[in-house]
This record gives C-alpha cells, sequence and structure tokens, in this order.
C-alpha cells in the first residue's frame, strides 16, 4: 500500500509545472495527477513526469482519483469554485494567491474547510522566503529603532494577466510580507493607478497604507517597466534594511545609517541635522527555494493537523486590503478606511463557523 500524500494539481500554466516539480520532489508525496482545461498544457506536464494521470475536467479528477489534497494554480477568477468542489470532497486545499476574488469568497472558504476539518493554505510564496523570514524578524525585533516607513516595488514587463489588474496580481506578495511584518492589517487604503494597454485593466498602480501605529507602506506595482525590480526597505529609527529579491546570494543589507533632529538649537544659523553613517552588513541566511518550503509546510499541516504559515485568514486579509485598493481606485485614490472585526490579526481556528456550510456542494460548471 502507498502510504504518501496523494496530490493532484490544477492548471499546468506558468506557475503549475513548478508546484508540480516541488511537490514531485518530497519523499512523502505522490503527485497522481494533473488537471487542465488545455490539452497542450496538460500534455506539457504529462510528458516530463511518468506515472501522472492527466484530467481536462476538474469533476472528473475529483471523482477518479482518492486524493487527500488539491493543488489550485488557475486564474483567480476560478479559485472559489474549484476550492469549494474540493472542499465539499473533503480534500485539503493550496490555493494560489490571489486567494479569491472577493472577502465573501475567502470567507466561505474558510468557514467549509474548517467545518470539516480540512487544511487551507494559500500560496504567499514570499512568506516561506529565508530571506524575507529573516527580514521579519528584524524589523519584528526592533533592532531598526521605530518604522519610518515601508518601501516596496515590483516592476517589470509583466506577464499581462485578462482578469486581474496588476495590484490583485503582484500585490498580494507585497501585502502578504507587509503585514506579516507590521504584524497588522492597515486602518487606511490609498491606491492610484491607469490601464495603459488593456482598457480597464490597471498596469500601473500606486497603493499606501496606514497602520494603527502610524507606519506608512507604499507599494509600487507595473506590468511596463523595462527592468525588473524586486525591492522591499524597511526605513527606521535607528537602521534600514533593504532586500532585493534579484541579488542571487546576498539578499538582505541593513545598514546603519540615520539622521536625526537636534533636540534643541539657539539660533537657525546653528540647527544642522545630525547625520549618522556606520556599517553595512549582510546576514548570513540559508539558501533554499522559498516554493520548496511552502510545499512542505502544506504537507506537514496535513500531517499534523497544524495551521499553515499562510492559512486562509492571511489570504481573506490581503484581499480586504485589494478590495478596498480597487474602491480607492474608483475614487481616483481616494482614501478607504479599512475596517475590520477584530484588533489584530486573526488566524482561520479564530473563525466562527456557519451551521449552513454543512450542506451539499452547489453544482455549477467548473
Ligand atoms: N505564488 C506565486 O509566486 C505565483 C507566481 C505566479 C502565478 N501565481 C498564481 O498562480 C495562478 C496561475 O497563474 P499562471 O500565471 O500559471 O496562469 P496561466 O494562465 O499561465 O495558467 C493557468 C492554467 O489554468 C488552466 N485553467 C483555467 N481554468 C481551469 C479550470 N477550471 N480547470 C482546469 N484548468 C484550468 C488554464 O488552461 C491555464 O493553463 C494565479 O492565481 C497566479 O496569481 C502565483
Amino acid at each position: 500500500m502507498n502510504s504518501a500524500l496523494q496530490i493532484g494539481v490544477v492548471g499546468c500554466g506558468y506557475w503549475g509545472p513548478n508546484l508540480v516539480r516541488n511537490f514531485d520532489s518530497l519523499p512523502s508525496v505522490n503527485v497522481a495527477a494533473v488537471c487542465d482545461l488545455d490539452l497542450g498544457r496538460l500534455s506539457h506536464v504529462l510528458q516530463r513526469y511518468s506515472g501522472l494521470k492527466g484530467y481536462q475536467n476538474f469533476t472528473d479528477l475529483l471523482q477518479h482519483e482518492a486524493l487527500d489534497a488539491v493543488v489550485i494554480a488557475t486564474p483567480v477568477a476560478s479559485h472559489f469554485k474549484l476550492a469549494q468542489a474540493a472542499l465539499y470532497a473533503n480534500k485539503h486545499v493550496l490555493l494560489e494567491k490571489p486567494m479569491a476574488t472577493s472577502s465573501e469568497e475567502c470567507e466561505t472558504l474558510i468557514q467549509l474547510a474548517r467545518k470539516r476539518g480540512l487544511v487551507l493554505m494559500v500560496g504567499h510564496t514570499y512568506l516561506f522566503s529565508n530571506a524575507i523570514q529573516r527580514v521579519i524578524e528584524i524589523v519584528k525585533s526592533g533592532e531598526l529603532g521605530e518604522l519610518r516607513y515601508i518601501n516596496s516595488q515590483r516592476l517589470s514587463l509583466g506577464l499581462f494577466q485578462k482578469d486581474v489588474n496588476v495590484a490583485w496580481d503582484l500585490a498580494p506578495h507585497d501585502l502578504s510580507i507587509i503585514m506579516a511584518a507590521v504584524d497588522d492589517v492597515p486602518i487606511v487604503v490609498n491606491c492610484q493607478g491607469n490601464a495603459n494597454v488593456t482598457p480597464g485593466v490597471e498596469d500601473v498602480v500606486n497603493l499606501s497604507l496606514k497602520f494603527r501605529n502610524q507606519t506608512f507602506a507604499t507599494i509600487q506595482n507595473s506590468w511596463l517597466e523595462p527592468r525588473k525590480v524586486r525591492q522591499l526597505t524597511f526605513v527606521g529609527t535607528q537602521r534600514t534594511i533593504i532586500y532585493d529579491d534579484l541579488e542571487p546570494r546576498d539578499k538582505v543589507r541593513i545598514y546603519d545609517v540615520r539622521v536625526d533632529r537636534p533636540p534643541h538649537y539657539d539660533s537657525f544659523g546653528d540647527f544642522q541635522y545630525a547625520y549618522h553613517y556606520g556599517d553595512t552588513y549582510i546576514p548570513r541566511i540559508e539558501q533554499s527555494e522559498p516554493l520548496r518550503n511552502l510545499c512542505e509546510n502544506f504537507v506537514s499541516c496535513i500531517q499534523t493537523g497544524s495551521q499553515p504559515l499562510t492559512c486562509g485568514q492571511q489570504g481573506l486579509d490581503v484581499i480586504r486590503v485589494l478590495e478596498a485598493a480597487s474602491e480607492s481606485l474608483q475614487n481616483s485614490g481616494g482614501a478607504v478606511p479599512f475596517s475590520r472585526r477584530t484588533p489584530s490579526r486573526k488566524t482561520d481556528s479564530d473563525f466562527s463557523v456557519k451551521p449552513s456550510l454543512a450542506g451539499k456542494e452547489p453544482v455549477g460548471a467548473l
């Protein structure tokens, strides 16, 4: 008998094959089947792995394969229906970012997974990067002093998405990292942007977030930049940390540099800012593929019943900020107050479950 965890991957486009490769490399996992509406993409993956079964229809995959878990890497418009069907079929679910198209969909999935005792994890890959984890650890330790601001730039000549704008496509990465570092959700969201190429689909956006502790964050996302930029800066009152994803090894640098206002001065002529130029250092960080770490976390949560690092609630927090950003975009960048029910970040186990979710699986095309 094969005791390995049986996994099916849905979506064999750009990202799905990376998930197949990583799950396939885990000793306790058997990638049993893949699914894609597009026969060409399906064949592309089937040719690379022996023993894999292929399906063009997700319902067939669920009916014919004895799977423990389903991994969903399709465009966001299909996330909710596919994940809901998988949860109703009692499969653990790893759902790519952005989790769904609305917060209502996310809440339904979280409640359904809780009700059925299933793992629901969201693919916020960057939180599984050792370098990003180190950045978050340093920010939280207070080593930077008080945070003055955060800036995240994710720019390149983009893989244009048809169903979502650049904020919904790229900002989930920035938002998941920033909210983990600040350990809170914002209280106000602003977003401005332009649709330059596809009418109605913004390909460049500037998002700004204000947090309860007065930390201010800006996020720039673009599919139009000729150069690729993946940089995240946390400026503190004592030090600054810069993460550069494109650096092959030394992704994190800490600058012991700051500027202070002198406490007092007698005349305007005496006034001088106090600049401090100290050392810059690079922490040693163990290299490993973030996506592999994510896949390992999913498997371990299924095996132990523990909560994923990127649980449904975190996916929901990101979607709620994106909804506020969309509202602000419609409103020429106006401030959208961001309310939530509880004062600090919740996890899936804090979610109350609606009894109605025990019911039958809704029918509809997948
Ligand atoms: N975590 C990350 O770092 C990361 C990186 C890239 C993409 N993603 C996410 O992965 C998802 C997929 O992105 P992509 O760039 O691979 O898209 P893609 O368009 O390249 O591939 C999606 C595939 O899903 C298939 N598909 C669509 N609906 C389907 C359905 N109902 N049943 C079966 N197959 C279906 C399509 O035929 C296509 O082959 C998106 O949610 C995206 O945001 C995550």
